[in-house]
């Protein structure tokens, strides 16, 4: 017997034996398809290269690849867990040929791998073809040499495959495996088809089309093929089972999950351990592709399909939550041949933890509930559905799970009652908004927004995607084309442009698309909370409402973002190791050029605090550590101690961004409440540089930083404006701070010097020192000095005046001293022995008034004054002569 693990290298080694590439799996969220929501065939990665679109370096490729048939147009999940074959989450194994082999080829590796490798007897197996489809008739006549009789010609759709509404397309041939006649049921097109002897193993698909819209069809630049085999049925068949659920890959899960809870695998309740193992399945490898659980598009189909498990949990009497104590069964199984399954074991088992718990809090209360309303009812009837409402909304049961809830008793619930109430709520939140007081051209958004439901932003795993065109908005108002030249703004069903949030900056880009169209975005921002909005100008082309678009964004804009934004979170923690725990965030700016972080602190940080913070900041980047994200409930969140923006009002459910190791927090060394994008490395940030520190507001302060390539080059231009300033030293980098302190040194004291000779000049006289003003002579009996001169600093003028009085040794002194902007100052001094006869105070005072001012001040020996006209000083010198008598 052969396991799931080696039917599935099997079928991959026998295609890659016959010159087929292995291509991994692609993401189960289409990366290159707007209108799925979930990867739901092997042939959706090549969607672009069966149209000639995508040109791939080989032409035959073979994968297994994850698909997930719940939600959408192909949804499984009501009948999980109740039939043998149906799964949320299933693998499918192709071979694919692009335009190299056709129907026989396809046909005859088909037949050999089934009947050689996989040794399946031939008598257990019959095709059907299309109808019209002769040739594919021949060809298993004449390759697999099988009877006309199980050679069956079908006319439906059932064999024409066709991807969605558009795509690739074209008449199919499938392959059935006969359980025998103890089985029920007829060959395919009988009418007993339906049951369950005849199974449906492999679809070999003739893609000869391309669907451009209902009966619009083109052919293919080629005709190519696409097969799909869903290993879980292939596996059944080769493992002698007739049930998916009993092949060694579920025995295993299933036998976990009865070990946890006590539970018998084959008693009356298989169903719940059945839905538990496909569910926990669906769920890790959802999570493990990005989509977290939310109330809306993908994420919304996640919880639905955990919340559907954890209720079945809850049926088996789990006291605990019990997914994520699975994951490491799954990981066992599948994790080798898909190791994002381990890589996102930690992120999977606490996102279904945190679910579960958060759910157990009103599961039980709901379930009670839902028994009180339904203990009246009998099988046929219906549930009432305001009371299926209150359940979704109030406490958190999906629609689905009420109804799985309610199966078994043959009861189902009134789904008009149910849209009633949930329109009732909306026109209740309709009327808040129009009470909102926002301007008419914003009032648009709120009924687009429930018209439409959140944009999915694709962002933090990609930055290119395809999105559907579902509003164009132009002057404020709702239309369905633009043509070249118009400015306006496109919402998308899905997008990876980040809106403008968080500080964050919105991203900007290109939306491209069929018949030339492209629409620079040159700014993208979040109205009526999650509605995405790309607002820009059409260059080229007519957009038309429900246009499917590529959409890129501006690469190198957002990876300066993202290093920046991470670059916050590290300088955040940064600072409060520095200064202390005080340090709340009040704001921040993350740009691609730059950041800027303002927090709550009351002193200027020091140069060597700065210091200390860029090199923290710069340690964790060195470490290169992962950069986390976790979706947890606020408050354990909070009790995490995950650093959040003051004031700001968070949702339930929050995501997390941990980076570097310890400091006390399990999750990391910065752990912050972001939704913001961030590098996946925290080397990736490169380097973080402080640029300024100031003060924004009282008790807030401002950092502004810059990381990177931008980083780089502002040190860079640092470092030669310091080795220019070195050269014009004529010294080296190292030895400058000596030198310029030598220079510095060098300059006070020649200061000193010439302060010292100008006042020697001044006192020695004669018209080099710019004094005037004659010698000592005699002024009413007593010798005077009078002197004006230039060029000396008013705070000199006392010193002078001092020698001045040594000179004349009994006497009076007058320096008036003029400074280079004309204003003056005087010092009159009186030697102690004649200050009875003159005060020096009202000697400067009558100087003073001469130069234009007024008072002035000092002691009877020693005054001073000043005046704004120093053109006057001979004047000042005449007056004080004058006051003294002569
Ligand atoms: N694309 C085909 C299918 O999904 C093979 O059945």
């Amino acid at each position: 017997m052969s396991g799931v693990n080696e039917i599935r290298s099997g079928f991959l080694n026998f295609f890659a034996k016959n010159g087929h590439e292995i291509v991994p799996s692609s993401p189960l969220v289409p990366r290159n398809d707007p209108t799925l929501m979930f990867t739901n065939a092997g042939m959706v990665q090549f969607k672009n290269v069966f149209t000639g679109l995508e040109k791939r370096p080989y032409q035959r490729a073979t994968t297994s690849q994850k698909c997930v048939r719940a939600g959408g147009k192909h949804n499984d999940l009501d009948n999980v867990g109740y039939t043998a074959r149906h799964h949320t989450f299933f693998e499918m194994l192709g071979n694919f040929s692009f335009g190299n082999y056709f129907k026989d080829r396809a046909i005859e590796l088909a037949w050999t791998l089934i009947t050689k490798d996989f040794a399946l007897p031939k008598d257990r197996l019959l095709v059907t073809v299309y109808a019209e489809d002769d040739e594919a008739f021949d060809l298993w006549k004449k390759i697999a040499g099988l009877p006309e009789s199980k050679i069956i010609r079908i006319g439906t759709s059932d064999n024409f495959w066709q991807m969605g509404d558009t795509g690739p397309c074209g008449p199919c041939s499938e392959i059935f495996f006969d359980h025998g006649d103890k089985v029920p049921g007829g060959p395919p097109g009988s009418p007993d088809e339906d049951g369950d002897r005849f199974i449906e193993i492999w679809n070999l698909v003739f893609m000869q089309f391309d669907q451009i819209a209902p009966g619009n069809r083109n052919p293919l630049p080629h005709p190519s093929i696409d097969t799909g085999m869903g290993l879980e049925r292939v596996a059944a068949v080769l493992q002698g089972k007739h049930d998916n659920y009993e092949i060694d890959l579920f025995v295993a899960l299933i036998r976990a999950i009865s070990e946890l809870t006590g539970a018998d695998p084959h008693g009356p309740m298989a169903p719940s351990l059945r839905v538990i193992a496909d569910h926990l399945r669906a769920s890790s490898f959802l999570i493990a592709d990005g989509v977290l659980p939310s109330n809306e598009g993908r994420g919304y189909v996640l919880r639905r399909i955990m919340r559907r498990a954890m209720r079945h949990a809850q049926l088996l009497g789990a006291k605990d939550p019990l997914m994520h104590r699975l994951v490491w069964a799954l990981v066992r199984e599948m994790g080798q041949a898909y190791p994002e399954l381990v890589r996102a074991e930690a992120l999977i088992e606490e996102t279904l933890k945190l679910e579960e718990t958060r759910f157990r809090k009103t599961l039980d209360r709901g379930l009670a509930i839902l028994d009180e309303k339904s203990a009246s009812l009998h099988k046929g009837d219906m549930f009432d559905g305001e009371t299926a409402f209150t359940l979704y909304d109030t406490y958190g049961f999906p629609l689905d799970l009420t109804q799985d809830a309610l199966r078994n008793r043959g009861i189902g619930v009134d789904l008009a009652s149910f849209t009633d109430a949930m329109e009732r709520q909306k026109a209740k939140a309709r009327a808040s908004w129009a009470g909102s007081g926002d301007t008419a051209a914003e009032k648009i958004w709120f009924p687009l927004r429930e018209e439409l439901g959140a944009t999915e932003f694709l962002g933090y795993d990609t930055e290119i995607a395809e999105g559907v065109v579902t509003a164009l908005v132009k002057d404020g108002a709702s239309v369905d084309s633009l043509k070249a030249g118009d400015s306006a703004s496109v919402v998308l069903n899905q997008t990876p442009f980040y809106g403008e949030s968080g500080g964050q900056v919105g991203d900007i880009g290109l939306l491209t698309g069929d018949g030339g169209v492209r629409f620079r975005v040159t700014d993208t921002q979040k109205k009526a909370g999650d509605l995405f909005v790309h607002v820009g100008q059409l260059e080229q082309g007519t957009l038309k409402k429900g246009a499917a678009l590529q959409l890129e964004v501006d690469h190198a804009r957002r990876g300066a973002i993202r290093a920046n934004h991470s670059a916050t979170h590290l300088l955040h923690e940064a600072l409060r190791q520095v200064l202390g725990d005080h340090i709340a965030q009040r704001g921040s700016l993350v740009s691609p050029e730059r950041l800027r972080f303002d927090f709550a602190h009351t002193k200027p940080i020091t140069a060597d605090e700065l210091r200390r913070i860029e090199d923290i900041a710069n340690d964790i980047v060195l470490e290169n550590g992962e950069v986390a994200t976790r979706l947890m409930g606020i408050e354990d969140a909070r009790s995490s101690g995950a650093r959040a923006l003051f004031g700001e009002k968070y949702g339930d459910e929050v995501r997390v961004v941990s980076m570097g190791h310890g400091s006390g927090n399990t999750l990391g060394w910065s752990v912050e409440l972001c939704g913001g994008t961030h590098v996946k490395r925290t080397g990736d940030i490169g380097l973080v540089s402080i640029t300024g520190e100031s003060a924004v507001a009282s008790g807030v302060r401002r950092i502004e930083a810059l990381t990177g390539r931008a980083a780089r080059n502002a040190a860079n231009h640092s470092i030669q404006t310091a080795k220019l300033a070195a050269a014009e030293l004529k010294t080296t980098l190292e030895d400058m701070p000596a030198r310029v302190a030598a220079l510095i040194e060098e300059r006070k004291k020649l200061e000193r010097d010439l302060s010292d000779a100008r006042k020697k000049l001044a006192m020695g006289g004669g018209a080099a020192g710019g004094a005037s003003g004659g010698d000592i002579r005699t002024v009413a009996g007593v010798k005077f000095l009078g002197r004006a001169v230039h060029g000396i600093e008013m705070k000199d003028l006392k010193s002078l005046a001092d020698s001045g009085k040594k000179q004349v040794g009994e006497g009076v002194v007058a320096i008036v001293g003029v400074t280079e902007d004309g204003k003056a100052g005087v010092v009159v001094g009186v030697t102690p022995d004649l200050t009875s006869r003159f005060s020096a105070v009202d000697l400067v005072r009558v100087a003073s008034e001469a130069l234009g001012g007024k008072g002035g001040g000092g002691r009877p020996d020693m005054a001073q004054a000043g005046g704004p006209d120093g053109s006057k000083a001979d004047e000042a010198i005449a007056a004080i002569e004058k006051a003294m008598g002569a």
